[in-house]
């Protein structure tokens, strides 16, 4: 499965770095269609290739890219345990906004990657990716909370979390501090998400929190955290028992 997945993956990346679909290719050096683990169970979605990454044709590895990874250290997690895209593959020069037709030239590739991960979770950076996943948004009142997917996105049952995009919070110290409060709420998240996934949401979870637009405890979210890995050692708690509701307390 996990070679199948790989598979697919290369693919989808061998089309995006020879594509044409859109104005971007002219002034693009290298197509960044992304990187990752093909079993992870958590996508975070970016806006679109700078110009580091425009250079090396990967996701995420300039300034922007230092703390996102820090962000992630923050609850544990490693880059590599995660899988990581932009809603546009190809870099808008000076950094522009990408426009409306580019985001949709470009979005059958995103949709294709999530139907090949089939992510728990959408994480969403920035005012770009969270209109894909979570339509008609202000990223000012939706960051740190969670929103039902719609499987029209590739990705057939996942919650999508919006977050600032790092880029956002490399200017702002607010915004800095805001983004690992968010951060820290992606553990449960997925906890929440594999409990969706499993048709058997844990009693507790379901009523002390709306199934949708909640915010996630932020009790849970200062303990340690299970790799996003369904096969990782501590998934045991990717199915919990329909009857065990101190499944949570774990976390
Ligand atoms: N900003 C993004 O949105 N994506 C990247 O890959 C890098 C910076
Ligand atoms: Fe193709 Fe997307 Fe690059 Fe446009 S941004 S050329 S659609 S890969």
């Amino acid at each position: 499965m996990r070679d199948e997945r790989q598979a697919a993956l290369e693919v989808i990346a061998s089309e995006v770095r020879a594509c044409t679909r859109c104005r971007l290719h002219e002034t693009r050096t290298l197509a960044v269609p992304g990187e990752g683990d093909p079993d992870t169970e958590v996508v975070f979605v970016g806006e679109g290739p700078g110009m580091n990454e425009d250079r090396e044709g990967r996701p995420f590895v300039g300034r922007a890219g230092g703390l996102l990874v820090r962000l992630l250290a923050s609850i544990g997690w490693q880059r590599d345990d995660v899988f990581i895209t932009n809603v546009v593959k190809c870099r808008p020069p000076g950094n522009r906004d990408p426009e409306a037709d580019e985001i949709a030239a470009c979005a059958p590739y995103l949709q294709r990657q999530l139907e090949v991960l089939d992510p728990a979770v959408v994480v969403t950076l920035g005012r770009f990716s969270m209109q894909a996943f979570i339509p008609g948004a202000r990223i000012g009142q939706v960051h740190g909370t969670t929103h039902p997917v719609d499987p029209a996105t590739g990705a057939a049952s996942a919650l999508a979390f919006a977050m600032y995009h790092p880029a956002a919070a490399l200017r702002s110290s607010g915004v800095e501090q805001t983004s690992f409060e968010d951060v820290a709420r992606v553990p449960s998240v997925l906890v929440r998400a594999r409990e969706l996934r499993a048709g058997s949401p844990a009693p507790d979870a379901s009523s002390a929190t709306p199934p949708v637009t909640t915010t996630a405890p932020s009790t849970v979210a200062a303990a340690p955290v299970p790799p996003p890995r369904p096969d990782a050692p501590a998934a045991v708690v990717a199915e919990p028992a329909p009857d065990d509701a101190s499944q949570l307390t774990l976390f």
